[in-house]
């Protein structure tokens, strides 16, 4: 059946919470990518996540609250660190992972003991939230392995027919996924970069840890603290390359190695290199991060065999935007004279 567009009036997002009521999927807007939505307390629901995705069982969903009280419901307890997270950058694209109680299927935990928490800012998610009264098992609204939608043409491109309704918020704000993290004592752990930097959690404690998932490739035999780590992402249908180096030495390195279905990913026009194809996805972290999974599924549209993407500043968000790109590009990164590092 063809999948309901919804938009955000107040009968529309009723449509939305009675579908999510009787356990249907829905994709909504939240303000770092789509998500999409499930009773968290119903398993029989979140299969068809996993269903509608293609997403491997093992990779545990985000539950999505819209009011504070909703955490006892869902975690055991709540360390004193992850209080002053929740205070400091709650609602907002933040993802605590926290000991589970029982109200949360394995189904949603992908069979772990603990939960990822996530209170979004975006208007339109919690009040779809509030309306449904139980909180929102959502993961990113792609097909698994695709790059993350932020918009809700990209949502139907990968679910027409496979979920029933999408609600329409317009376009996401932060544009790449919530930053993941855990708690050792006092220590915050750093699963998924994202909006809410390193930086900024090193203003609440100053143990804060990234973990090497981030920016190594996860081989079999490490420990994966998060399941996500070990499967293949954000990847469009070209072969993405990170190029990390200066201007000058990324244009030699393209040009020698242009060929057609050849594009680049650059930062501004001012960069464009004679007789190469190419878009941008902008000057400072924040724009990238808007603008990265759009174009990554552009280059698809415009028939790209091969993407040599300019390597982003890792600081800020810019560091969930390298972590992006790294990922699509399979860890292919090419390191040449003149790199930022
Ligand atoms: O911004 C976001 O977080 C979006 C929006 C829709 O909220 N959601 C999202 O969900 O990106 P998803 O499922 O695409 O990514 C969730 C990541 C996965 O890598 C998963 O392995 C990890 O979080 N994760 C979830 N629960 C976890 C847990 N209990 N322990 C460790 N990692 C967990
Ligand atoms: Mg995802």
């Amino acid at each position: 059946m063809d999948t309901l567009l919804l938009g955000t009036s107040e009968s529309e997002l009723d449509i939305a919470a009675s579908l999510l009521k009787s356990g249907e999927v829905v994709a909504i807007p939240t303000e770092t990518v789509y998500g999409l939505a499930a009773n968290a307390f119903d398993s029989e629901a979140v299969k068809k996540i996993f269903a509608a995705k293609n997403r491997p069982c093992d990779n545990p969903l985000i539950v999505h609250i819209s009011e504070l009280s909703m955490i006892s419901d869902i975690a055991v307890s709540m360390p004193q660190t992850a209080k002053k997270c929740a205070e400091r950058f709650w609602p907002g694209p933040l993802t605590m992972i926290l000991p589970k109680k029982d109200t949360i299927p394995l189904v949603t935990s992908g069979g772990l003991d603990t939960v990822g928490i996530r209170f979004p800012s975006n208007e339109t998610a919690r009040r779809i939230i509030s309306k449904c009264g139980f909180p929102l098992a959502a993961p990113s609204a792609n097909l698994s392995g695709s790059p993350s939608p932020t918009t809700a043409k990209r949502v139907y491109e990968d679910m027409n027919e496979r979920i029933s309704a999408i609600v329409d918020g317009g376009e996401s704000d932060v544009g790449v996924e919530s930053t993941v993290i855990s708690f050792e004592g006092e220590a915050i752990r750093i699963l998924r970069p994202g909006k809410v930097s390193y930086e900024e959690l090193l203003s609440l404690t100053d143990k804060v840890y990234l973990d090497d998932g981030i920016e190594k490739k996860v081989s079999p035999s490490d420990i994966v603290r998060s399941p996500g780590m070990k499967y293949k992402h954000y990847s469009p249908k070209a072969e993405v390359i990170l190029i990390d180096s200066g201007l000058d030495e990324y244009k030699s390195y393209v040009s020698s190695h242009y060929e057609s279905g050849v594009f680049s990913l650059l930062f501004d026009e001012s960069e464009a290199i004679d007789g190469v194809p190419h878009l941008v996805y902008g000057i400072s972290s924040e724009e990238q991060a808007h603008f990265l999974f759009e174009r990554l599924r552009q280059f698809d549209e415009m028939g790209a065999k091969r993407v040599y993407a300019r390597c982003p500043q890792k600081s800020g968000v810019g560091l969930a935007v390298y972590n992006r790109i790294l990922r699509s590009a399979g860890f292919s990164v090419v390191r040449l004279d003149g790199g930022k590092g």
